[in-house]
């Protein structure tokens, strides 16, 4: 490539901007190369590498809040056809901008999507990246089920997490005369609501601590399989301890997703 192209390069870049994802571009360019949280997210995806199969050929993914689509480059690198949805056409823009230049279009849906669409469909995927948006959501829980019931093999799930505390684990069978006291043990699994702002942001709803976030995983149907710290926890489907929303509280989900639920 010429140093004209590269520069050429560079100023679509800066156009698209600004960028929370500092992609490097095949001729060297970087988008966002004076990120606050330094090489953004590389320094993430370094923690979760090896966790990702090398080989995704065959796989169908989907990467939640897709963002510029740093993940999804990643997972479509190694072969994955990738489903990338997003709200927010500014960064689909450059999502799909970068797409062209990493030449990976042919592997890459975008959609602008909220994750609350996933009820409009039954399409399955293989790997469910769900990073950086569950506490960007008013409604968590009902993401959170959409994306469990959509989940065939592994689901990344990434959030803010309230740090410290070893989980309360004898959380069930209280009577509604016992003394709620235990449930301010640091460790029972909470949700702090942020009425306001969180980080200068007033789409930051909910932080969970780490016993919240493994709880409502498991409440999903989900196995916390490892948790990578850094908080990325890696999950599967428990075809042991099935999600209510498959069973008894069934209509609860649909008549949330304005589905029929009356039988
Ligand atoms: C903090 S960024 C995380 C980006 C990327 N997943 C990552 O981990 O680096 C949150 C992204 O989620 C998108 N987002 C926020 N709410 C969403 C929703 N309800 N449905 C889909 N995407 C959403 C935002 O537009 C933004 O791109």
């Amino acid at each position: 490539m010429t140093q004209r192209q590269s520069r050429q390069r560079q100023s679509e870049a800066d156009a698209l901007g600004p960028w929370f994802h500092n992609l490097h571009l095949p001729d060297g360019t970087q988008t966002a190369p004076d990120h606050p949280l330094g090489d953004f997210p590389r320094v993430k995806w370094q923690h979760l590498v090896a966790v990702i199969p090398a080989d995704l050929r065959g796989w169908r993914a989907l990467d939640i809040g897709c963002n510029a689509g740093f993940y999804t480059f990643e997972l479509a690198k190694r072969g994955a056809q990738v489903v990338a949805i997003d709200v927010d056409q500014h960064y689909l823009d450059q999502a799909q901008w970068a797409a062209r230049q990493y030449n990976l279009e042919q592997q890459i849906e975008f959609r602008r999507w909220q994750i609350y669409d996933l009820a409009r469909t039954d399409e399955q995927f293989d790997l469910i990246l769900f990073m950086g948006v569950f506490y960007h959501l008013r409604y968590p829980l009902l993401g959170l089920d959409l994306v469990a019931q959509r989940l065939r093999r592994m689901l990344v799930f990434q959030s803010l997490m309230i740090k410290g505390h070893a989980p309360y684990t004898a959380t069930d069978g209280l009577g509604i005369q016992d003394d709620r006291e235990v449930m301010n043990d640091p460790g029972w699994p909470k949700l702090a609501f942020i009425e306001h702002t969180f980080a200068n942001d007033p789409t930051n709803w909910w932080v969970p601590n780490t016993a919240g976030a493994e709880a409502l995983l498991r409440s999903a149907g989900l196995r916390v399989e490892q948790n990578l710290g850094y908080e990325m926890l890696i999950c599967a489907p428990d075809p042991d301890n099935r999600s209510c929303v498959t069973t008894w509280n069934r209509a609860e989900l649909l008549a949330a997703t304005g589905r029929p639920w009356q039988v």
